[in-house]
């Protein structure tokens, strides 16, 4: 069983597939590592670290997925560059199979079976195999950061010889695993923090962290989960009455953290121009969801906007900002995953086809795309 390990360095991502942790738990299932030369480098993690750890450093992306059974990456690589892995070659990363039908058409036509991580199933037997919760936690902890380092006022209070300064109040909009982590991370930092989501189940969460739940009340079909505690999309009425909600609050607020997702589809629009325009000069937000077309209005992927005296804080990858965690995070899941479904007695890797979790992330299989969620 042979496993490459590729450089996504040059898509311009700095996280990578495996660590030299994960690298010795498979040379101890018998797997042999090949890892393209540089995979590490920006995760903090050198050619030398993972050779210690058994791997054997590939000076190339042929050389390392030549006679390859699996293919580890972080975004989705271009089929052209796995001609050389073993016929039937599994490829796992965050493939974004919604968007990249291409792509996913030509593993297909490589003969390749696609993994898309993001389609892991939220079953208790997968929580560890989650790349969306491992990697959004470290977004919702970075975002505050990220605010906090454009933000020109302290989040604490402060009662110091000088005088008082005020705690910044911080306002969280999506509360999944990227909105708990930004509300405990707030709190950390001494802010007032409130925080919103269409999912009535979280306004105990949101509590339970010691921040205040400002959520719209007696209108219809207030629930806002869909399927596999997702959330769905909302009725107009909801919406007029979430805008009403937001815009009172969000005037008073120093920082905006948006979150919200719903599965395939476009991020829901939040925070309008003239919302914006009512805030505080000085104020600023970030928009974690710029890259699925942005919560907040005016925001633009890979930028920091300036506009009515607020900025709008809109990077891209933002777990890729923390890369040595990120990609620390993302080699477990990927053992997690991996290690599932590996059959020790014939050394390889075995999907039935009736595994929840197979059937939830196999894109392609046999020579052609298919998934119920691309179906759908
Ligand atoms: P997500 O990244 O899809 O969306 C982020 C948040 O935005 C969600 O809480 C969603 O309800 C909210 N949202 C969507 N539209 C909104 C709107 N118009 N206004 C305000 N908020 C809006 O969500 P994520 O982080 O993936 O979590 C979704 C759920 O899945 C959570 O309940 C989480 O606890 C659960 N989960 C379960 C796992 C498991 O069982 N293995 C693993 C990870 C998460």
């Amino acid at each position: 069983m042979r496993i490459a390990v590729l450089n996504d360095a040059g898509g311009g991502e700095p996280r990578v597939a495996a660590t030299p942790e994960t690298v010795k738990k498979f040379t101890g299932l018998g797997a042999t590592v090949a890892v393209e030369t540089g995979a590490g480098t920006q995760a903090g993690l050198s050619d030398a670290d993972f050779e210690e750890a058994g791997a054997e450093i590939a000076p190339t992306r042929a050389a390392a997925v030549s006679g390859a059974e699996a293919i580890l990456a972080v975004r989705a690589p271009e089929a052209a560059t796995l001609a050389g892995a073993a016929r039937g070659a599994i490829v796992c990363g965050i493939l974004n199979p919604m968007q990249a039908r291409d792509t996913l058409d030509a593993y297909a036509n490589a003969g390749l079976t696609a993994m898309a991580m993001e389609f892991m199933p939220r079953i208790t037997r997968a929580q560890s195999m989650d790349v969306l919760s491992s990697q959004s936690n470290l977004a919702g902890y970075k975002s505050v950061l990220d605010a906090a380092a454009e933000y020109g006022r302290a989040f604490p209070m402060m009662m110091t010889a000088a005088g008082t300064i005020s705690a910044a109040k911080v306002f969280v909009m999506g509360v999944g695993v990227a909105g708990l982590q930004a509300i405990a991370t707030a709190r950390r930092l001494g802010a007032q923090v409130s925080a919103t989501d269409v999912r009535a189940a979280t306004r105990e969460q949101i509590e339970s962290l010691g921040a205040k739940a400002i959520f719209v009340e007696d209108v219809a079909g207030i629930e806002g989960e869909g399927t596999g505690g997702y959330a769905s999309e909302m009725s107009e009425e909801y919406k007029a009455a979430q805008a009403k909600l937001v815009s009172d609050h969000i005037a008073k607020q120093d920082i905006v953290i948006t979150t919200a997702l719903i599965p395939g589809r476009p991020a829901p629009r939040l925070v309008s121009d003239a919302q914006l325009q009512s805030m505080k000069p000085g104020s600023v937000l970030v928009d974690l969801a710029v890259e699925q077309g942005g919560n907040v209005e005016g925001a633009q992927a890979g930028e920091i906007v300036r506009v009515h005296g607020v900025r709008i804080i809109g990077h891209r990858n933002v777990p890729g900002r923390l890369a040595e965690v990120a990609s620390q995070l993302y080699a477990r899941n990927l053992w997690n995953f991996l290690s599932a479904f590996w059959d020790k007695e014939a050394n390889t890797l075995v999907w039935p086809d009736d595994d929840e979790i197979v059937q939830g992330v196999r894109v392609t299989h046999g020579g052609t795309v298919g998934n119920a969620r691309l179906d759908a």
